[in-house]
């Protein structure tokens, strides 16, 4: 293999830099020339690929976001987008591709796999639910931020004695609601992996207020539904006033993490060695902190699988 490309796709998620940089010099190191696809699947449909060098990726490692560009691109679900997209790539002499992304990411992954194309996946996204590795690249960064906005929140509703709404996002998967509201003394999290107990959830509030507690922190997943749908049921319930927040898009911006640096700078030079080996269809990820790869399909057709173990301790450090 002489050429390869990479692109990143979807939502964006911090460490994605971090991932593209170690692509990049992880392949010039080998003798690879390295081209950079803009604008995700988009960009790969119409041809918005640049050669890129070492300096290409320079003052990158730090930067949330991605300087490849990214987009959703409906078009590429069909088999008439991922044809272009094939085109483009035997056009531009690209040997192979490594797609940063989650995953709607991978499925593009697999589809061009499908086609004969050497492809490998790099999780990245704030969401945590790709199968088949335990971390993705953005996550710990997400976390930390929804942690930080929810210790703000608590000042606030300490000092007015208030029950917050907080809406994490997550799409279809609870881990950052989950991770986040344990790890920041949460009272409730709802997530969509587990069904919510609203009766055991007004005892707990109830009774925190008579034992002097005076506000209260819940986490609510956007899969399960939204913070103002949930916080007006918890009023109907309670009779308990609540104020609501949605963290939104910040929680995908912002200088990534340590712990995504690394985690983006060892999969993406991974990926680089799977593709020298001559593999395609693989998806890299990390299993109690060593590097794996794996077929490309378990991570789009199984189900993502939270560790409820951390549910479960969520509610028994939460009483
Ligand atoms: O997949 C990342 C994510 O941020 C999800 O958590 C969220 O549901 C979705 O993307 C939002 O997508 P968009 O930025 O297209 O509105």
């Amino acid at each position: 293999m002489k050429r390869i490309g990479v692109l990143t796709s979807g939502g964006d998620a911090p460490g994605m830099n971090a991932a593209i940089r170690a692509v990049v010099r992880k392949a010039i190191y080998h003798g690879l020339e390295v081209y950079g696809i803009y604008q995700g699947y988009q960009g790969l449909i119409s041809g918005h690929i640049k050669k890129m060098e070492i300096g290409s990726v320079g003052d990158i490692i730090h930067r949330g976001g991605t300087i490849l560009h990214s987009a959703r691109c409906p078009e590429f679900q069909s088999a008439d987008g991922q044809k272009k997209g094939l085109k483009q790539l035997i056009e531009h002499g690209i040997e192979g591709v490594v797609v940063i992304g989650g995953d709607g990411s991978y499925r593009g992954a697999k589809a061009l796999t499908d086609l004969g194309y050497p492809c490998i996946g790099v999780p990245g996204t704030i969401d945590n639910d790709i199968v088949g590795t335990e971390f993705t690249i953005g996550f710990d960064t997400a976390l930390n931020t929804v942690i930080d906005a929810v210790d703000k929140i608590r000042d606030t509703a300490s000092s007015h004695e208030r029950t917050f709404i907080v809406e994490v996002m997550g799409r279809s998967a609870g881990d950052l609601a989950l991770w986040a509201g344990l790890a920041a003394g949460a009272e409730t999290i709802v997530i969509p992996e587990e069904p919510i107990d609203m009766e055991a959830m007004k005892v707990r509030l109830l009774k925190g207020l008579e034992r002097g507690k005076k506000h209260s922190i819940i986490i609510v997943a956007e899969g399960v539904m939204s913070g103002s749908e949930f916080a007006e049921k918890v009023t109907e319930i309670t009779g308990i006033d609540t104020r609501v927040s949605v963290l939104g898009h910040m929680q995908r911006g912002g200088s990534p993490t340590a712990a995504d640096r690394m985690l983006a700078s060892r999969l993406g030079a991974k990926a680089v060695e799977l593709l020298l080996a001559g593999k395609g269809g693989r998806a890299v990820g990390v299993e109690c902190n060593e590097l794996i790869d794996y077929d490309i399909t378990e991570a789009t057709s199984l189900p993502h699988k939270l560790d409820l173990d951390i549910y479960r301790l969520s509610k028994e450090l939460s009483i």
